[in-house]
């Protein structure tokens, strides 16, 4: 999974703001910063792109950031020096996290499981860095339950994957399949956004 996620996001990364994230920026921002509010203890985020994400965290945290792509992290560098806490970037695969078990209290994520190419197997890792009972909070397109907007994200996904993101990830039933308990659901934009809330369960 690593060489092609890494390949595809470091060629995407000198273009990256231009042609998507500054006006989603803009109308995301709300849902954005709210579920960043509720940062807490120890928290992973992935993926960084290039630290657009940054400016909605709380201030005073201390964060562990990872992306695929060193094209993306270099220009994330600079937002991270200037938040106004502590966001430590590595170079990482979230197929392959360096992390012990039970490591993070929370995981959050921003439009990542649209691009990671192996989504369940970066969620089982998800699931095993968390600690028992630890939160993981996404922000993500998703496919639509609406037609005919369903449809369209069907239809433009084989080229969007090309360059970048696939627009008609399952991604709520992957986050279950992955053996979390998924807490709530909210839909953004017709259902091609959602926040979702899940927690890892406690083992009996
Ligand atoms: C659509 S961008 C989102 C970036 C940022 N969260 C934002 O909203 O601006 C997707 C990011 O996922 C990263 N990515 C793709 N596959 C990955 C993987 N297997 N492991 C870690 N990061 C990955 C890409 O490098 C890219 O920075």
């Amino acid at each position: 999974m690593s060489s092609s996620d890494r390949g595809k996001w470091n060629r995407a990364a000198p273009r990256y703001e231009s042609f998507a994230a500054r006006a989603a920026e803009q109308r995301w921002a709300r849902y954005k910063r709210k579920l960043f509010s509720g940062m807490q203890g120890k928290v992973l985020f992935l993926a960084a792109g290039t630290g657009l994400d940054f400016q909605f965290f709380p201030p005073g945290k201390t964060i562990v950031a990872i992306d695929v792509s060193e094209q993306m992290l270099r220009r994330a560098a600079p937002r991270a020096r200037r938040y106004r806490g502590a966001i430590h970037l590595q170079q990482m695969n979230v197929g392959q996290l360096a992390f012990q078990d039970a490591s993070f209290d929370q995981v959050y994520t921003s439009c990542t499981f649209c691009s990671v190419s192996e989504p369940l197997e970066g969620l089982r890792q998800i699931r095993r860095v968390l600690r028992p009972d630890g939160t993981l909070l996404m922000f993500e397109h998703t496919v639509s339950r609406w037609f005919p907007f369903n449809a369209m994200l069907h239809a433009c996904t084989p080229l969007s994957r090309r360059f970048g993101p696939e627009m008609n990830r399952p991604t709520v039933r992957s986050v279950r399949q992955a053996g979390f308990e998924v807490r709530r659901v909210e839909r953004h934009y017709l259902d091609v956004l959602k926040t979702i809330k899940a927690r890892k369960p406690v083992p009996r």
